[in-house]
């Protein structure tokens, strides 16, 4: 709410303004015959180039006089004086309001009748699924892609390689709480050889051609450091985000130096919590969404 103070200021501003345009208006609207007549050159030149007396076009000054008045009845009509209300006492929470009311009306039973329904039998649903990737689109496209796909740093959601679990409890929990992937940097721990030694060990896990003797040097390293979060055999552990380092799909980059770097300096990876932002009957389609791709194996 506005105080009185500012409403008054306002009101100051809007009466000068539009007094002060209808006297700039009126004082101009027919040409100062006192000096020289209608049509004749007045005394200043510029460069050769000459102005002749000649009035404000008529249809220019209606023009700005029907603005004028326009204004009047808009600041009378609508809240724009200070903290005056308005005749009509529109505002824009209110029509806000009426239309998420009427939006809720049409779409209400629809939202209802999909949260009812468990989110596997409703994967099989278009028009919740179709609903699904609408939501979609608005709200988690900007950091998993379109096609839900991710990149560097953001999951796959289409896959069946889960961060934190793929069942639908775990998808639902995920997008109303949020999750914190926190990963403590471990340079300083191994040191520069040993980091590089992490790096092949990391890679003899998901199987590729590595150099057996540094990944022999990290192992004892890996028992001690890394198994509470990845687990001894490297699998992961759901709990904590902690990604499963046996396979071939890479959150933060499978190339060496990109390993080494998750190794050295660790990351916090956040999916923000959206329980503040979507109705729980959102969340429920988004989840039927994810839940649909990864069945699915993404978009075609
Ligand atoms: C600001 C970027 C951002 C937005 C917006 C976002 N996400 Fe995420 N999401 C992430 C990140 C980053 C992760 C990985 C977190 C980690 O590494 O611990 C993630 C993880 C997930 C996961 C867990 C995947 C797994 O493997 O367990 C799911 C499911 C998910 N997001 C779904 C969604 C949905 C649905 C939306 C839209 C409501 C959404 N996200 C919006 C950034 C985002
Ligand atoms: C406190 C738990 C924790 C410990 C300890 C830990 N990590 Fe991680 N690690 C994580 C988490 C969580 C992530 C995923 C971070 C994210 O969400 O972006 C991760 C990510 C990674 C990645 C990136 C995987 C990818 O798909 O890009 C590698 C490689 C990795 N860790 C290796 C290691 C190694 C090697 C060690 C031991 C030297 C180790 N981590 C210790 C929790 C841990």
């Amino acid at each position: 709410m506005m105080t009185t103070g500012w409403s008054i200021y306002v009101d100051l501003l809007v009466v000068v303004s539009i007094v002060g345009c209808f006297w700039l208006l009126w004082t101009n609207r027919t040409a100062p015959v006192d000096r020289v007549g209608r049509g004749e050159p007045l005394e200043h030149e510029y460069d050769g180039i000459q102005e002749l007396n000649n009035p404000l076009p008529a249809w220019w000054s209606w023009l700005f006089i029907i603005t004028l008045v326009f204004s009047i009845v808009y600041l009378a009509l609508y809240p724009g004086m200070g903290s005056y209300a308005g005749m009509l006492g529109w505002t824009s929470t209110g029509q806000y309001d009426a239309e998420v009311d009427s939006a809720n009306q049409r779409y209400g039973p629809l939202f209802e009748k999909f949260a009812a329904t468990p989110i596997p039998a409703l994967a099989d649903d278009d028009q919740a699924v179709e609903m699904g990737s609408r939501l979609f689109l608005n709200h988690c496209a900007t950091c998993h892609g379109s096609d839900a796909r991710g990149g560097m740093g953001y999951p796959n959601l289409t896959d069946d390689d889960w961060l934190y679990g793929g069942s639908p409890d775990a998808i639902v929990a995920t997008i109303t709480n949020g999750r914190i992937g926190n990963m403590p940097g471990l340079g300083a721990s191994l040191g520069e050889d040993g980091v590089a030694d992490m790096a092949q060990y990391v890679i003899a896990l998901s199987g590729r051609d590595h150099d057996a003797a540094a990944a022999e040097r990290a192992a004892s390293q890996y028992a001690t450091l890394c198994v509470v979060c990845h687990g001894a055999d490297g699998v992961g552990n759901q709990a904590v985000g902690a990604p499963n380092l046996t396979d071939d799909i890479w959150l933060h980059g499978g190339r060496i130096p990109e390993i080494e770097a998750q190794i050295r300096t660790g990351r916090i990876n956040q999916m923000p919590a959206h329980q503040q932002l979507l109705s729980k009957e959102k969340i429920h389609l988004l989840a039927t969404y994810v839940y649909h791709l990864s069945r699915e194996g993404g978009l075609q």
